[in-house]
């Protein structure tokens, strides 16, 4: 099979419909950067305004301590949270496993155990704690949610924090584009606004990020240069409109990319790989060049002696996502604009498998063993 036809038996359509989304003025371009948690992991507090029955245990994953995949623990009694103050009771029809949750996990990223993992869900809302109808909220309503808790059939989140989701997109297609579509969005317009014409390069072209973020970067005009594992994922990459792909396991991607960009180098790297190719972003990147290192798939970057950046002039940073979505003006700004994007069929998602919530060990042993290509969703 070729490079070509086998990418395009990767790719699953989105389903198309109008975008009747509305866009809100500009966001803010100066954002604070903040480590606010997005809820409390265990809410006690049995207060709600509004409420359909729902049970009082549900199935979970939860984890007591950190360590490997065998850490999470599939509980089938483990008590459904009750909604405080501006939170609703969702119950989970998927839930999105992203490369954080393994972070939080072993511990790279500390949190208090024990702890239901998963970052952001889709479902229904069942209940609503005080003041969480301010958002506009009623109990049936079908909401995506950014907070912590996912492995779960039932989270309690904050409102603040969930969007309606419009008609005409799945479950399953909104789960593979939210936390990992609005992450895309936010870097390549606020942590280094991409311009059409700029070279740029995308580590793990194929991952649930990456596969996003090549099709941003192609609808703005961007050259996009794909690294990602193997013949599978490069053709995905591929697909995707990367203009070069390059399987950095097979070659060697930093003389590939100052080939194809004839020695000149790229405007920016995105570089969520970090221990791995943490150095070669600093060779292959332009003089006055952006590095954007945004997460850890093969271990953190390590302490970056500053006068590196000094030859080439360089700039770098390393964002994360909750801080340019802190307040509900932004939270809706991108996630309508995500809504559209994804609506339209702009933006194509490519479920990696959708794991019954039983199965989240393995889905961590596929993430973490670069096994997936595209995103690994939950089924609670
Ligand atoms: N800063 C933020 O706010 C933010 C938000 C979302 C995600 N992220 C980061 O973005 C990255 C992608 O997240 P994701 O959930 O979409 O995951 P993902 O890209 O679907 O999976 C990670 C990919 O990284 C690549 N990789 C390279 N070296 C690896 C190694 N030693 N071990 C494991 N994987 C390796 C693999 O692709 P290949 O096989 O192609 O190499 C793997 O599939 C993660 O680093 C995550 O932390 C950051």
């Amino acid at each position: 099979m070729s490079l070509r036809s086998l990418s395009r038996s990767l790719l699953r359509p989105m389903s198309m419909s109008t975008p009747t989304t509305t866009r809100l003025a500009a966001v803010h371009s100066h954002l604070q950067h903040t480590n606010t948690p997005l809820t409390t992991p265990h809410q006690t507090r049995p207060k709600t305004t509004t409420t359909m029955s729902s049970p009082t245990t549900m199935k979970a994953i939860e984890i007591t301590q950190t360590g490997g995949p065998e850490v999470l623990s599939y509980k089938t009694d483990h008590p459904v949270p009750q909604p405080v103050e501006g939170q609703v009771l969702v119950q989970n029809s998927i839930s999105g496993i992203n490369y954080i949750d393994t972070y939080f996990r072993t511990g790279l990223y500390p949190s208090p155990k024990p702890e239901i993992l998963g970052r952001e869900g889709v479902g229904a809302i069942v209940s609503l704690g005080p003041g969480a109808d301010s958002y506009g909220f009623k109990v049936g309503d079908r909401v995506a949610w950014l907070g912590t808790g996912g492995y779960a059939e039932y989270t309690a989140v904050p409102a603040a924090k969930a969007v309606k989701v419009p008609e005409g997109i799945s479950d399953e297609d909104v789960m593979a584009g939210f936390l990992s579509g609005l992450t895309v969005l936010t870097l390549v317009k606020e942590t280094y606004p991409v311009q059409k014409g700029e070279t740029v390069l995308v580590h793990a072209a194929a991952g649930g990020a990456g596969s996003l973020m090549v099709q941003v970067l192609k609808s703005i005009g961007a050259n996009v240069i794909g690294t990602a594992g193997g013949e599978v994922k490069c053709a995905l990459a591929q697909s995707l409109g990367a203009d070069t792909v390059i399987d950095y396991r097979a070659e060697d991607w930093v003389s590939k990319v100052k080939e194809v960009t004839g020695g000149k180098g790229v405007d920016v790297v995105y570089d969520s790989v970090g221990k791995d190719t943490w150095e070669g972003a600093l060779e292959v990147i332009k003089r006055k060049g952006t590095i954007v290192w945004f997460g850890n798939a093969s271990g953190p970057v390590p302490p970056l002696p500053i006068q590196k950046l000094s030859p080439k002039n360089l700039k770098v940073a390393r964002p994360q996502l909750f801080g340019y979505i802190e307040t509900r003006e932004e939270y809706e700004f991108y996630t309508n604009e995500l809504f559209a994007l994804l609506k339209s069929g702009q933006l194509k998602v490519k479920v990696h498998n959708v794991y019954p919530l039983e199965q989240a060990a393995q889905a961590h042993i596929d993430l973490e063993g670069r096994k997936t290509t595209g995103k690994p969703l939950l089924k609670p």
